[in-house]
């Protein structure tokens, strides 16, 4: 046996792996568990005490010098093959295709209404989420002590001068109309901040869309028009509309609309409380008083305004039944929703 050792250790000695390859046969022959070395072990216990003292360290030696051999050729070959992968890379390639991601149905449906509005000539303004008491109420012509104002519904960033959190978007007619001369057809969307508690039905940050038409002989049959116009390209040609009396202070008439329910078609469900309708959006004819506040004057002009949540529109046209999921950013929920869409 003495001899086989030092056959083998000469053998061990003598071998230089190449590469991964090699070195795995190197393993598979001496140090895996049928190899050579285990198999030197087995006969080893088969040995006579006298044959064992004499043997013993040498086969030890062995296995701890092809064990040290493995180890030093896997680090050498292993870092050798990285180097030959990383210099066979070819760059010009086109980086792998990252995973799309999805888009919010907020983003989706804002997207969906200002397309509709941009065919038809509306432009699209923004203001600003930071309003002062005037662009959010007094130039709307709401009252000084209307409740609309009152801590319960807005936020309050300070007092004298009041600055708050926008409560609607008809703010920002206010902006454009006290800066442009008519006639002028703008749309803005936005999130708006009501002081109201979190739940399913209500939030406290939503989205709104305001738009507005100021010119000469504006009628009410425009608006009307052109509102069957945008739910139509919204929903489908086959939605219905129905206008309500309502008021607001900055429109007269005022009115609500309301579509059919597309949930139960009518036959009546939860969603539109078994009337068979849903109440959508507001509009109206602009209040004379708003447009002298914006130094228009209201014996040339007049103009339509509307105004939407667009939660709402898209609980209805996604069946989502809770509006915190919206802002709760799960994203298996938000997943659902295609980026394409
Ligand atoms: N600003 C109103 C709201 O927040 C909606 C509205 C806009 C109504 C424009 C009429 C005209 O409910």
């Amino acid at each position: 046996m003495l001899q086989q050792l030092d056959l083998i250790q000469q053998e061990i000695e003598q071998y230089h792996p190449n590469t991964l390859q090699e070195l795995e046969e190197f393993r598979i022959k001496f140090l895996s568990k049928k190899g050579v070395i285990a198999q030197l072990f087995a006969e080893f216990g088969q040995l006579t005490p006298v044959d064992k003292q004499a043997l013993g360290s040498k086969l030890n030696t062995l296995k701890q010098s092809s064990q040290e051999k493995y180890k030093i050729y896997a680090a050498q070959l292993q870092s050798i093959s990285k180097q030959t992968a990383a210099a066979n890379e070819d760059y010009t390639l086109p980086p792998p295709a990252d995973k799309l991601g999805s888009r919010h149905p907020i983003s989706i449906l804002k997207d969906k209404i200002l397309e509709i509005f941009e065919k038809i000539g509306f432009s699209v303004v923004e203001g600003p989420e930071i309003e002062d008491d005037w662009h959010n109420f007094g130039a709307l012509n709401f009252s000084p002590n209307h409740p609309a104002r009152d801590m319960l519904d807005t936020f309050f960033i300070s007092q004298s001068p009041d600055i708050l959190l926008r409560t609607h978007t008809s703010s920002v007619q206010i902006r454009i109309a006290e800066s442009q001369a008519p006639p002028i057809r703008a749309i803005s969307i936005g999130r708006v901040y009501r002081n109201e508690t979190i739940s399913a039905r209500s939030h406290c940050m939503f989205h709104q869309v305001d738009g507005f038409y100021i010119n000469k002989n504006v009628s009410f049959v425009e608006l009307k028009q052109m509102l069957l116009y945008f739910l139509r390209s919204l929903f489908g040609e086959d939605i219905k509309m129905r206008i309500r009396p309502s008021y607001f202070p900055f429109t007269e008439p005022s009115v609500e609309i309301d579509i059919n329910c597309m949930i139960c078609n009518g036959s009546g469900c939860n969603i539109c409380k078994h009337s068979g309708w849903l109440e959508i959006m507001g509009a109206g004819m602009v209040d004379p008083n708003v447009l002298k506040n914006c130094h228009i004057d209201p014996t040339t002009y007049t103009g339509y305004a509307f105004g939407m949540g667009l939660e709402r529109v898209a609980m209805l046209m996604y069946q989502i039944n809770d509006l915190r999921l919206f802002t709760e950013n799960d994203v298996r929920f938000l997943k659902q929703f295609k980026a394409d869409a």
